[in-house]
């Protein structure tokens, strides 16, 4: 069964087609990478998915539903996305306030919360960080902090636009099994990624964005 299904979404702004009548779906529990020149539209498409961004034309259902029906919250508790610079999802002083803050929808701070968010320091390798305040984090710990924080919702699929940006790559290879470990458990993954590598090594299908289109690749 499908999670996602685009019925042929077009995307235009200000007079200029960003892509035509473009459909897909994503299946349970594949993990799917998006790939496409700079400006080409990977995150733009993947805004409408989560419905901070409307299509021109065509529809988007997530788990059989319109985007456009759902609360954007409602949408934020199925689908963690982690946006192309995590400093923009990064805004509480420190690590343990941030991945509690996670949790305001769901009566916040908890002895279980508390704990979560100590399993996700050690998993995450913050421990040694969490006294540092989160601006002053390097861009690999607030990547890991922004993947952090979106797990403690337990999300059903996430969305990774542009995950290893600014990672080394013993950094990349720890990202990779982070993601194959989710994945393992059951979340459906779409990641956009310029990482060729990166991108073969550890997607089940890839799709092409290009020139107003969408396509598959073998
Ligand atoms: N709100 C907006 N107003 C004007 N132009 C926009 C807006 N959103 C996106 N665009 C334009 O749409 C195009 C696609 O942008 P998008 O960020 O989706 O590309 P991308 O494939 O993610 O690129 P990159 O690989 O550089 O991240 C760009 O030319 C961008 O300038
Ligand atoms: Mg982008």
């Amino acid at each position: 069964m499908a999670y996602y299904e685009a019925n042929k979404i077009s995307y235009e702004i200000r007079g200029r087609t960003i892509f035509k009548e473009i459909s897909f779906q994503l299946e349970q529990k594949e993990f799917v990478s998006l790939v496409g020149a700079n400006g080409i539209g990977k995150t733009t498409l993947s805004k409408l998915m989560i419905g901070i961004q409307k299509p021109s034309g065509g529809e988007i259902r997530l788990d059989g539903v319109p985007v456009s029906e759902y609360a954007l919250f409602e949408v934020g508790r199925k689908v963690g996305y982690l946006f192309q610079n995590p400093s923009c999802q990064i805004f509480c002083p420190t690590i343990m306030e941030e991945l509690l803050f996670s949790l305001r929808f769901q009566g916040g701070e908890t002895p279980e919360g508390r704990d979560r968010a100590v399993e996700m320091m050690r998993r995450f390798s913050l421990l040694d960080a969490q006294n540092s305040p989160t601006h002053c984090l390097s861009q690999g710990e607030k990547q890991r902090l922004a993947l952090a924080t979106i797990l403690m919702n337990q999300p059903e699929y996430l969305m990774l636009d542009e995950p290893t940006t600014g990672l080394d790559q013993v950094r990349k290879t720890e990202l990779g099994h982070y993601l194959q470990e989710i994945h393992q458990s059951g979340v459906g993954i779409l990641m956009i990624s310029h990482d060729q590598d990166f991108v073969k090594q550890m997607s089940q299908r890839i799709l092409r964005l290009d020139d107003g289109g969408l396509y598959e690749e073998d």
